[in-house]
């Protein structure tokens, strides 16, 4: 079975090659082929995995090409793990925010807008070669916005086209472990939403729900992450968990004067460290693995704290770190391939789940996987302020993706200003000049 992994030179490919090579039963993995443009990047990463696979018998093969559609033929699934524009591009998307008095975040708000704006174009491009050239493969969508660029890619390839997350699973057995549940991997998370704006409405476990009795102690809602990031009232208020990423709504005023105090932006931060790794990776003699781990290491000792304020942030363990997306990457491609039945949280169309939006729209939900590909199940309806939140970010996608087909600046300018996080439409005017700018992949837009 051939994987072909897309931003094969991506510094997070070892976590995929060493959740393989732990997994190497009947029907797995037995050829990976890494894509990347960047040959020097893609070289330092085919040494890591070189050394990872050294000590285990029957590792899967490795082979590594810049040429696109060489990558893809012969697939069974593909990964699609790029970042346009690079890290540079996402600390470009954090500060033209902030230098405009609105959120600079990876996939959140104005941020999340702009790398939407020069990701999609690539991801459309993908999504047409798998199909004419890897038509049976199963993409795996890593790259965020994960909601949109799924969406994106679906109007090409389908329900072939899964996107996913690890940070409603790891919410999920963050509460699952607060409650002391025994087998975090057994409860039922009812989540619902987009990528990034999702809400943990209840927690079943042997039938009974146990949500209510979390959001009934503030002792335990004061002791995980999420807790402490929301505080115990508001929690309470709404009566559901909501996925970290609604920080940015419900505390913008605070966040947003955080970040602007902050020294540097995270995506500036991990630019600044992996440029080390990858420039340390020149030299033949360097101990490739270990300087990964290394890398690794810094990087997840301060896992979304560098610029957030909040005493929580940091303070995961190992496990719900961001090593988390291949395991949900994994869980997928096993239950597909294998024909494991399984739920899992995925982003698919959203069919009949959600009555507020269309039937194509990308969302967030648990998903029945099986050979047959991901079934979001029913769920209950969301509450209107959620509702509300749904409808108007996926609005701003859709302008997003029309903006990525036409090569309309005008609606690129729609779509930032029609986003709660965006205060004006001068500001986001302003916006779509900073952006357009500093970003060679907008270059489209006119
Ligand atoms: C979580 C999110 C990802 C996001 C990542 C950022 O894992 O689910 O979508 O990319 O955090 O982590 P980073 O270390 O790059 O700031
Ligand atoms: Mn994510």
């Amino acid at each position: 079975m051939r994987l072909t992994i897309l931003g094969g030179g991506g510094f997070r490919v070892p976590l995929v090659y060493g959740a393989l090579l732990a997994d190497r039963g009947e029907g797995g993995v037995t050829e990976v082929v890494l894509h990347d443009l960047d040959a020097g990047r893609l070289s330092a990463i085919t040494r890591v995995l070189a050394e990872q696979a050294a000590p285990v018998a029957g590792a899967p093969a490795v082979t590594a090409t810049t040429d696109l559609d060489e990558a893809l033929r012969g697939a069974d699934f593909v990964f699609s793990a790029i970042r346009v524009g690079g890290l540079e591009g996402r600390a470009n998307d954090e500060r033209v925010a902030l230098a405009e008095g609105v959120i600079g975040q990876e996939t959140v708000g104005a941020g999340g807008i702009a790398y939407g704006l020069r990701t999609v174009p690539v991801a459309v491009d993908i999504a047409r070669r798998v199909a004419r050239l890897a038509p049976d493969a199963w993409v795996i969508n890593f790259t965020n916005p994960a909601g949109l660029v799924t969406e994106a890619m679906s109007r090409h390839l389908g329900d072939r086209v899964i996107g996913i997350c690890d940070s409603p699973v790891g919410l999920g057995r963050r509460i699952a472990r607060v409650l002391g549940v025994k087998n975090p991997a057994e409860a039922w998370i009812d989540y619902v939403g987009l990528n990034h704006l999702g809400w943990v409405r209840g927690l079943r476990v042997g039938g009974r729900d146990e949500l209510p009795r979390l959001l009934a102690d503030p002792a335990l809602l004061s002791s995980f992450e999420e807790g402490k990031l929301f505080g115990a009232d508001w929690l309470r208020e709404l009566g559901a968990v909501p996925n970290e990423y609604l920080h940015y709504y419900y505390f913008n005023r605070e966040t947003l004067l955080a970040y602007q105090r902050a020294e540097r932006t995270r995506g500036a931060f991990l630019r600044d460290q992996q440029a080390g790794f990858y420039d340390g990776m020149t030299d033949p003699q360097a101990q490739a693995l270990a300087a990964w781990e290394r890398t690794r290491a810094e990087r997840e000792a301060t896992y979304m704290s560098e610029n957030r304020e909040t005493a929580g942030a940091g303070e995961r363990d190992a496990d719900d770190l961001s090593g988390g997306y291949e395991k949900v990457a994994l869980a997928l491609m096993r239950a597909i391939a294998r024909d494991e039945r399984t739920t899992l949280i995925l982003n698919v169309r959203n069919r009949h789940t959600l009555s507020a939006l269309d039937t194509d729209a990308v969302i967030e939900v648990p998903c029945l996987v099986d050979a047959n590909g991901a079934h979001p199940v029913a769920v209950d309806p969301l509450p209107g302020h959620a509702t509300g939140l749904v409808c108007s970010v996926k609005a701003v996608e859709r302008e997003v993706l029309a903006a990525a087909e036409s090569g309309s600046r005008a609606t690129a300018l729609k779509a930032f200003a029609l986003h709660p996080l965006v205060d004006s439409v001068n500001v986001a005017r302003r916006l779509v000049e900073g952006y357009t700018a500093v970003h060679p992949g907008l270059a489209y837009l006119v």
